[in-house]
This record gives C-alpha cells, structure tokens and sequence, in this order.
C-alpha cells in the first residue's frame, strides 16, 4: 500500500511536498491546558501536503479524501468551514505573525484516521504550515509553531484544545517519547525502543461516536481553570501531589475536587514514567499506563464503555498497562503488551466488543515516527 507522501510526490510536480504525523499519547492526559507535562510519540501516520505558488493570493485547496476543492482568499471576510477551516487558519496565524504569505494551491493525503482522535486536524494544520512556511521563504523555527498551530485552531477553528497535538506532530522525534512541559515548552526526547525491550504497543480504535465531545472538553478545562482561581495558583500544574490533600480541603465541590485530583496526579504519573523510561524500564511504563486510565474514568469522567472495555480485557490478556489515549468520550486505547501476546489481546478485545454488541473496532501496532518532515521540493 501507498503512503500519502508516495501518492502525492507522484503528482506533486515542481512545489514542495511536507508531512506531519497524527499522534498517540503515552500518559498526559488533559495536562496540557493545565501547564502540565504530557508524553506524546508522533506515529508513524502522516498527513502529506503538497504546494506551489500562485500569482494571485488566493488559496486552492484539494482533498485527496473528500475529492473537493475549496478556493479561498482571505480579504472577504466571513469564515471557511469544513475540513478547509484548518487550511483557511494557519494561513491566517501565519499572516497574523507577520509572514507575508503567498497564494498557493495546496493538495492534501492522509494516511491518519479521521475522527479517531489521533490529530488528525493537527497534522494537516502542522503540514500545511511547513508548506506555507517554505513558499514563503520565511523564517519560523520549529520551535515557534506548536503555538501558532494551536492559536489557529483555538481562534480560528474555533476549538479551545491545548498545545499537545500540534507540539507532537511538530516536535516529536522517530524512536522517542517527546517529555513536554507544556508551560515553558522545555522538551526533552525520551527513548522509546520497544522492540529492544520485546514489546508492543496496540492501538484499538474504539469507533465510539465522539457524542458531545466538544462541550465536554470546554467544561473540564473551565472547571481547572476555576479550581485554580481558587486555589490561588496561575494553572492546576503549580499543585504538586504533595499539595494535593490540602488543595482538596480548600474545594466544597465534589465533582470540582475530583477534576483537579486527577490532573494533579496525571502530572505526576508523567514525571514518573519519564523516570522509567530513562532508565530503560519500558515494562514499568505499564502500571502508570493503567492507573492513567483509572483516574480518566473515575475522576475526569471521560471514558465511555468501549475503552473500558478495551482496557480491561487487555489487561485481562497480559497487557503490561492500558490506558485511553487523547480527549476522551471514545477514541482510541494503547496497550502496552509483550511481542508475543499481542496477537491474543487484539482477538480478545474483538471478541469482548463482538459479544457487547458494539461496533467492531481497528486495531493495529504503532512504533514512534518523526514529527513534520520535508518530503521534496
Ligand atoms: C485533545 C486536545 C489536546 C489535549 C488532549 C487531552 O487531544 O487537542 O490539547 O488536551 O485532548 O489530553
């Protein structure tokens, strides 16, 4: 089978061809909006855009997936919609940050599923910036864009997600987990070779339809936010575990206390699986995968059935640890499992989700790949 890159750098004639990657998150899970830490790996799944200049300063966008084409120019006023928002963004941020962007015509393939939550929408904004960067001739450090990216989605797009998607499929390195701190943006590429160590991790894509995701997500983060006001810090990251029984005295609101016991303690779990995987204990990884899970379905209440029961029957079968991965309310789960149980936790998991009635679910091996690369041109 083709990669996107492949497909386009056949068609792609004399512009320039860039990738970025769609992610998976070892542990970290609605850290980021916190300040906190989290430990994406980039998969191995990118989102290819190709781009030449164009005379005019419009924008020609072609989707190899929807078969559309949406042409744009943003001195009309009025907003784009669609998957062509995220295009219509990142040449918005990137004029707002002063780079004088030319007009171009743009193709897009992606071999990252869609909807699955392993950002998608990231990789294409992160893709169609290196594009845009590079027929600008304009100078904008890697570094810089994980934010750009996320100020185009928050203000343009419209979607109030942390800084974590775009800072893997932008900074992530192949064979690492990136440690990031998603306050001062420090990062630090943590080995991540699980074939050295006779392991595999297993993504099962539960297809729980992501019901009301976009609410959800908008009421937890108001909830740390509003914790954090009264608690008297700037974000729930400066509660250190420690802290924490005393923070929780200071809430009257049960469900409010249950929010920021888990961020405080997720914060931790990633400083902790840091700590393993330095030391080259990839296995130790798993307990902390596990009790990631626990606290997003007890404390956050993210999950839903599907990734609970995923994560149960994978544990049930040999997994090291298991744990729901991304926003929440569906998506998809890791498992952590030796080489040779992989095999009989994907037919376990098939076979729990068969006998719940729920609909089938993806599942297949992943191994960390490189954040936004340049292809040709
Ligand atoms: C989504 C957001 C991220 C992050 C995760 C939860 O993927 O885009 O910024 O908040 O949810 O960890």
């Amino acid at each position: 089978m083709t990669t996107a890159a492949e497909r386009l750098a056949k068609t792609a004639g004399a512009g320039v061809l860039w990738a970025s990657p769609g992610r998976v998150n070892l542990i970290g899970e609605h850290t980021d909006y916190n300040d906190g830490f989290v430990l994406p790996f980039a998969l191995p799944q990118a989102t290819a855009v190709s781009g030449g200049r164009l005379a005019e300063r419009r924008w020609v966008v072609s989707s190899e997936q929807t078969g559309e084409t949406v042409t744009f120019d943003l001195d009309g006023g009025g907003k784009v919609g669609g998957w062509a928002s995220y295009v219509a963004a990142v040449v918005w941020v990137l004029r707002e940050a002063g780079v004088d962007v030319p007009g171009a015509s743009l193709t897009i393939a992606s071999d990252v599923p869609f909807g699955a939550g392993l950002s998608s929408s990231a990789a294409l904004e992160c893709a169609v910036m290196a594009v845009l960067v590079d027929l600008a001739g304009a100078d904008v450090p890697m570094r810089d864009r994980p934010r750009l990216a996320q100020r185009a989605e928050n203000e343009y797009v419209g979607a109030p997600t942390g800084i974590m998607d775009q800072a893997a499929s932008t900074l992530c390195h192949e064979g690492n987990a990136l440690f990031l701190d998603c306050r001062s943006l420090a990062t630090e590429q943590v080995p991540f070779d699980l074939a050295g160590a006779g392991l595999k991790i297993l993504v099962v894509d539960s297809k729980a339809p992501h019901a009301h995701v976009d609410g959800e997500y908008a009421a937890r983060r108001r909830a740390c936010e509003e914790a954090a006001g009264i608690l008297g810090v700037g974000a729930l990251r400066d509660v250190d575990v420690d802290a924490l029984p005393d923070a929780l005295a200071k809430l009257d609101d049960e469900t409010m206390r249950r929010r920021v016991r888990h961020v405080v303690t997720e914060n931790q779990r990633v400083l902790d699986t840091v700590e393993v995987l330095r030391a080259g204990d990839l296995r130790a990884a798993g307990p902390l995968m596990t009790a990631s899970h626990e606290s997003m379905r007890d404390d956050y209440e993210i999950t839903v059935p599907q990734v609970d029961t995923a994560v149960r029957v994978a544990l049930e079968h040999g997994a090291h640890g298991a744990r729901m991965t991304g926003g929440g309310f569906g998506g998809c789960v890791l498992a952590l499992v030796d080489e040779e149980h992989c095999d009989t936790v994907e037919v376990a998991v098939r076979e729990a989700f068969a006998a719940n009635g729920f609909t089938p679910p993806d599942t297949f091996v992943v191994t960390p790949g490189q954040g936004t690369y340049r292809i040709s041109g």
